[in-house]
């Protein structure tokens, strides 16, 4: 794994916002997958100010979403499809047919989830992975014991994932229950994966992720199995290290 460390965490989204954006400047096209949370929000600024200022266009790129709630419908303003029409897609050129996100709402969210995982193969796979961390050291919503081996399935949501999400709801109740996500092993299958860090916050998980083996009680560890990770992490993130 390359650690990049940063000042900050507008300097951690400058430096990840450049990386994908040398991607999506290049020949071929980027098949492209995004994260949710409050993470990767400076990147999606970054990338809009950069179609904005510099014309760079993603009339080529294909993204793929990690996850998205189960029951949220895509116009509520906490579901992941709202979040990503907001901070990202209505600001840039990229055609909608080319966004994936699982459908929460899905009838059959079994079935759902083997379309996805088909989807990405048949798209050729995912050749740049964007990913936060959970405090738990989930990744997607793949929580502390999720099998190594998993693809795109249902989630319980961790009682802790549920408590850091409330804040963008009105109480906790409403926060969902379940998720889809992307499995490990589909995460595993991108061609290169950037790992975003920030904040005092995620220094004890970043800490864990250094110290501890691989091991399935922290998702994030398997991270260390896949030959082209970087890290980027602000001063926050490693002043437990
Ligand atoms: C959420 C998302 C993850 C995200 C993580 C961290 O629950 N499902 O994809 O990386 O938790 O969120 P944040 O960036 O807000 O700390």
């Amino acid at each position: 794994m390359l650690l990049i460390k940063t000042k900050d965490y507008q300097q951690m989204c400058e430096r990840a916002a450049e990386i994908i954006i040398e991607k999506v400047n290049a020949a071929a096209p980027l098949k492209l997958g995004l994260a949710t949370g409050g993470t990767p929000k400076g990147i999606y600024r970054k990338l809009i100010e950069d179609h904005r200022n510099n014309g760079t266009s993603y009339q080529r790129v294909t993204t793929f979403n990690l996850d998205e709630y189960v029951g949220l419908p895509p116009h509520h303003p906490n579901s992941y499809h709202f979040y990503m029409n907001h901070y990202l897609f209505s600001h840039i050129d990229i055609p909608e047919k080319q966004t994936h996100i699982p459908d929460g709402m899905a009838s059959d969210l079994e079935a759902e989830c083997s379309r996805y995982e088909r989807l990405i193969d048949t798209e050729g796979g995912i050749d740049l992975q964007i990913l936060g961390i959970g405090l738990n050291g989930h990744i997607g919503f793949n929580e502390p014991g999720t099998s190594f081996l998993s693809r795109t399935h249902v989630v319980q949501l961790d009682e802790t994932t549920r408590r850091a999400n409330k804040r963008y709801f009105s109480s906790f109740a409403e926060v969902p229950t379940h998720a889809i996500t992307m499995g490990i092993a589909t995460i595993m299958k991108s061609s290169e994966i950037i790992l975003l860090v920030n904040g005092r916050k995620k220094a004890k998980v970043l800490r864990r992720l250094f110290e501890e083996e691989v091991n399935e009680q922290l998702p994030a560890s398997v991270l260390k199995k896949h030959p082209h990770v970087t890290i980027i992490a602000d001063e926050e993130a490693l002043s437990s290290l």
